[in-house]
């Protein structure tokens, strides 16, 4: 562990703003938040509680295949909520945002189900997703260049459980 990127109390403070931001961002309409799975668990448990409005919560898995090594932008879902999306308002959850394609394929393939919206909430953004078409519409931080674990991120699946975001050696 290098160094603390962001502390639990300032978590805890910015995602009580997100969730003010999503309750008036939304004042009609069915809300579905979409939590991608595994690294948005933690942010989107304490999201939603944040948000005072219904909604209902769902999640996905996506699994990129291809190149074994890079990400290679093709995406299929492992896990897809057998709940409709037609008509609704979409807010996907995702942990961090890099290269953002990933998130781009899964706009697309989301886009295909007729939401009424769909919007991206991101707990962190690297702001360097070139390959990310649409814009993230709540982030949480804007994130350092660094590789990051804590609050739900990992590296190979260690580290997700600490209650802050911290920088990597
Ligand atoms: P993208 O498709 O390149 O935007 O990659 C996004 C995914 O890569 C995230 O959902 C994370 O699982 C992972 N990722 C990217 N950067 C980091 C990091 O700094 N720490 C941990 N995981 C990361
Ligand atoms: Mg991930």
């Amino acid at each position: 562990m290098k160094r603390i990127a962001f502390d639990e109390e300032t978590i805890a403070r910015r995602v009580q703003q997100l969730g003010r931001d999503i309750s008036t961002a939304y004042p009609d309409g069915d809300l579905l938040v979409l939590g991608l799975l595994k690294g948005s668990f933690i942010f989107l448990s304490d999201l939603v509680r944040q948000i005072e409005r219904p909604l209902h919560v769902d999640f996905l898995v996506a699994s990129s295949y291809g190149d074994a090594t890079v990400s290679s932008g093709n995406v299929k879902l492992v896990y897809d909520p057998n709940t409709s999306l037609e008509g609704k308002h979409i807010l996907l959850v995702e942990d961090i945002v890099d290269s953002g394609r990933t998130l781009q394929k899964l706009m697309d393939l989301l886009a295909e189900r007729k939401p009424r919206s769909l919007a991206i909430c991101a707990l962190l953004n690297k702001n360097i997703a070139t390959e990310l078409h649409h814009p993230v519409r709540f982030t949480g931080f804007d994130a350092p260049h660094e590789f990051l674990v804590g609050y739900g991120l990992d590296h190979a699946e260690d580290f997700r459980h600490l209650p802050y975001v911290a920088s990597l050696e």
